[in-house]
């Protein structure tokens, strides 16, 4: 089973080699960029703050993990920082906030 999995990652990255070249492709891969994009973002900015599992609550920050608050709304906090947060929209992209944000989601438990 894990072989399999190697090996299929394997022939996805080459395929991904061999693609390189021409057009962006199709947004599957796009949005695993995405994915990933969001958890190194929050490791990049975030867990000084927060916790890598969101509830560290450094600075009087927000526990990650209970927050009700929704997606949309994250993204403001995020872009225009409230209280002793600080607004990110100079540091990141709106693509990237929003990756973010999203990956805040997945804390909740
Ligand atoms: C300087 C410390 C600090 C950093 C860095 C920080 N935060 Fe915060 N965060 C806070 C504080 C403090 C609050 C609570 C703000 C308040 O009191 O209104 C907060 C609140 C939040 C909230 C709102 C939660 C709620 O339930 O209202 C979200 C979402 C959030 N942060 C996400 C992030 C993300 C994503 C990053 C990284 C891009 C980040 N924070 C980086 C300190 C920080």
């Amino acid at each position: 089973m894990k072989k399999l999995l190697i090996f299929s990652l394997l022939a996805v990255f080459a395929f991904a080699c061999s693609q390189s070249e021409g057009e962006k492709t199709a947004s599957e891969p796009t949005a695993e960029v995405k994915k990933v994009d969001g958890e190194k973002i929050y490791k990049t900015y975030c867990v000084t703050c927060h916790g890598l599992y969101g509830d560290m609550g450094a600075s009087g920050a927000f526990n990650l993990k209970t927050s009700a608050l929704p997606v949309e709304e994250r993204i403001k906090v995020i872009t225009n920082g409230r209280n002793a947060m600080t607004p990110f929209k100079d540091l990141l992209t709106e693509d990237k906030i929003k990756a973010v944000a999203e990956y805040t989601m997945t804390l909740k438990q």
